[in-house]
């Protein structure tokens, strides 16, 4: 019986696009469509070209173009938004709004005109603040529409981990929550090794400087590096895709629409946001936020990053009135 191949969008081809490209033509997981601006000439082509003759050597036979025309992006299951400025040394990601308002705006405009029926995915920062942008442009309902962060945060919080109890990270289960900025909250209660809560086997400040390292990792690497990191936040979003092209029904650390989840809106319908919680994904998208009692210490922490997501979504609703 003939399955169809799963289609991949992605836009914007620059360190974070192509290097998502990478990932997903190594895991097989569709055939890709890499998009950049005209100004950039074929430079997406020469991206996708490249990328295509890593095939035969790595023995995956999705298809890869490049391309500047949206019309590509036609009949998508999953487009995962790039697009936008990052950050360079001194930046933080709040600083990069303005610009990428603007270009997020254009973009999802053209997704919801080209393919109307996938499964969206963000990743240009402010992260929390972009993934509203599309929400509210493409008019998709909230289950297609989230923002990548907390796969990577998560990652970078448990390699720390590892790195300080030398042990394998496939043993450590962990989450983090919240926005996707220094005030993401920790919860190191709900950290494990193969089982064994963490704070058995650190003592607390060894388990509080990985999370606060995970905090900052992303300005750790501009400062190293000069730009923002890139295969860990792609690596971070295919996993995301992954579970949704292939059913899996994981649970990701996902920017995702929250009401009442965590104490989110308090009960206003219609007046959610998006922000980093675990979320199922599967085919449908964030098929559901999984809640849990947090302590009274851990809302606090999520009140307050909840509270810097939502002025960053007032400075977005200032900046365009018509996205409130
Ligand atoms: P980059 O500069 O390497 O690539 C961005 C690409 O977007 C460029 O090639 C540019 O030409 C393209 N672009 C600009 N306007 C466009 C438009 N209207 N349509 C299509 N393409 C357009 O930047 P990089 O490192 O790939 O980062 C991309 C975004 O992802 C940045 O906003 C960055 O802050 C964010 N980011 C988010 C992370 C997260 O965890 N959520 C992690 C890392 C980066
Ligand atoms: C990161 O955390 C810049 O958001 C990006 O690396």
């Amino acid at each position: 019986m003939a399955t169809r191949r799963a289609k991949i969008s992605i836009i914007g081809a620059g360190n974070v696009g192509a290097t998502c490209a990478h990932w997903a033509a190594a895991k097989e997981l569709g055939d890709i469509v890499l998009l950049e601006i005209p100004e950039r000439g074929d430079f997406a082509k020469g991206k996708a070209l490249d990328l295509a003759c890593c095939a035969p050597i790595e023995g995956f036979d999705s298809n890869i173009i490049g391309t500047s025309d949206y019309k590509d992006i036609a009949g998508s299951d999953v487009v995962v938004i790039t697009a936008g400025l990052p950050r360079k040394p001194g930046m933080s990601r709040d600083d990069l709004i303005q610009t990428n308002v603007k270009i997020v705006k254009d973009v999802s405009a053209k997704v919801r005109e080209f393919a109307p029926d996938s499964i969206v995915i963000v990743v240009s920062n402010p992260l929390d603040a972009m993934v509203y942008t599309a929400w509210k442009v493409t008019g998709f309902p909230t289950h297609r529409v989230m923002g990548q962060a907390g796969a990577l945060d998560v990652a970078r919080y448990k390699e720390f981990l590892a790195m300080e109890l030398k042990c394998s990270v496939e043993d450590i289960t962990a989450l983090l929550l919240g926005g996707h900025g220094d005030d993401m909250v920790p919860l190191p209660r709900l950290t494990s090794v193969s089982g064994i809560p963490v704070l058995d086997l650190l003592p607390e400040e060894k388990v509080k400087a990985c999370v606060d390292r995970a905090k900052v990792g992303g300005g750790e690497i501009v400062k190293l590096m000069g730009t923002s990191a890139f295969y860990a936040p792609a690596s971070g979003t295919i996993q995301m895709v992954e579970a949704i092209v292939k059913d899996k029904k994981r649970i990701i650390a996902s920017a995702a629409y929250c009401e009442d989840e965590f104490g989110i809106a308090r009960g206003q319908k219609g007046k959610g946001y998006f922000v980093g919680v675990p979320a199922l994904l599967g085919a449908k998208g964030v098929e559901r936020v999984i809640t849990f009692k947090m302590t009274a210490d851990e809302q606090k922490l999520m009140d307050e990053s909840v509270s810097h997501v939502k002025d960053l979504v007032s400075t977005v609703t200032k900046l365009f009135p018509e996205l409130a």
